[in-house]
């Protein structure tokens, strides 16, 4: 029998994403999103994609009446991938209330909920964002936790803290995923990243520029130690990202996790520069990109990368798209948005 997963944002960016990997996995998806910052286009590719129509519910998860239908209408939901969440950087320093009350009321909501209709696994999608200003890379789970960089951080570090109190009494498990610095788009050309609001990551950035929805961009900082002076991150590849997903639920269902709450690192485990990405953009689409060398941005870690030993060790979940892949997925995505009319 088919598992049922609900997934919340699941017409966000890794959401979609995500949806797709577990119905090629054996798996039936329902999908919940309050649509701010998505559309429902990313449906109708997973129809492409895979001929299944999966279930819709536009509701926001702080209205607890209105998720608690998903729950009373698919009573045999067996796992939750919780993505929705805000998750701009900058907005969150301006607007913490907004960021405190969005991301843990909705996220307190759907624990409830799961443990009321009794859901057995859990996925939570946290962040590199919870180890804060790390001094050395690479970082492994058991790395401490410095004071994180910004309210969106924070919500992060207290998701998990929240996660981890709650299911501590319960026979329902979870996993907290922290993503490194996922990019890259479906590799069909359907489906990549397609916010609302103007992104603000560096590959959107870049593809951006590069066709011409922005006149130049800025590489935040060149006097960083490190090899080039810009910052070091971790890109890993989207549909990599979404497989581990499906992993972690996996390890769940068949009760190969001992312990309450399981936490696994997802990047490559490598790190390359800000340089670094636009020169692999160049190189690979063969197109030449405007940008100055700015100011650093406030906040910006200088460099975090992975280790992600435990997710191959324990998940079996290794990364196998490279940067070159992530780059060109991008840039056949921005492409065809743009030949879609989409801003
Ligand atoms: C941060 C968080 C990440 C979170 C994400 C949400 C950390 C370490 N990472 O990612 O967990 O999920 O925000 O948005 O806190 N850059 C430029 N020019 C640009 C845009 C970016 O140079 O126009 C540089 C940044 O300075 C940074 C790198 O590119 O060095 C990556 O930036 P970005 O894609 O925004 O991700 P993070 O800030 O690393």
């Amino acid at each position: 029998m088919r598992p049922k997963v609900l997934v919340t944002g699941g017409t966000g960016y890794i959401g979609s994403h995500t949806i797709l990997d577990l119905l090629e996995n054996g798996c039936d998806a329902v999908c919940v999103d309050s649509c701010i910052n998505s559309d429902t286009s990313c449906l109708k590719a997973i129809k492409e994609l895979t001929g299944t129509e999966i279930p819709f519910y536009k509701a926001d998860l702080c209205d607890l009446k209105a998720t608690e239908q998903v729950f009373r209408d698919h009573p045999d939901i067996a796992g939750i991938i919780h993505f929705a969440a805000l998750k701009a950087v900058g907005e969150s320093v301006e607007k913490p209330l907004l960021y405190f009350r969005n991301n843990l009321e909705s996220l307190i909501n759907i624990l409830d909920l799961s443990l009321r209709y009794g859901v057995k696994a859990f996925i939570f999608s946290s962040s590199c964002t919870v180890y804060g200003d790390v001094t050395h890379s690479p970082v492994d789970e058991n790395t401490p936790w410095q004071e994180a960089a910004s309210p969106y951080g924070r919500t992060k570090q207290i998701g998990e803290q929240i996660i981890t109190d709650t299911l501590r009494h319960t026979d329902m498990k979870s996993i907290l995923l922290r993503y490194f610095n996922p990019a890259g788009a479906h590799p069909s050309g359907k489906m990549g990243e397609s916010p609302i609001n103007p992104p603000q990551n560096l590959v959107p950035v870049i593809t951006e520029t590069a066709i011409g929805k922005r006149k130049s961009m800025t590489v935040f900082g060149t006097d960083y130690p490190t090899r080039d002076g810009s910052c070091i991150r971790d890109y890993i590849h989207v549909c990599d990202l979404a497989h581990a997903h499906t992993l972690a639920l996996k390890y769940i269902f068949e009760g190969r996790q001992d312990e309450q709450t399981g936490i696994f690192n997802l990047g490559i485990g490598n790190g390359l520069t800000v340089l670094e990405i636009i020169e692999a953009f160049q190189r690979v689409t063969g197109v030449s990109l405007s940008y100055i060398l700015g100011d650093r941005r406030p906040g910006d870690v200088m460099a975090i990368y992975s280790d992600h030993t435990k997710a191959g060790r324990l998940l079996g979940w290794e990364p196998k798209m490279t940067i070159d892949d992530i780059v060109s997925t991008a840039w056949t995505w921005e492409k065809n948005r743009s030949a879609a009319g989409k801003s």
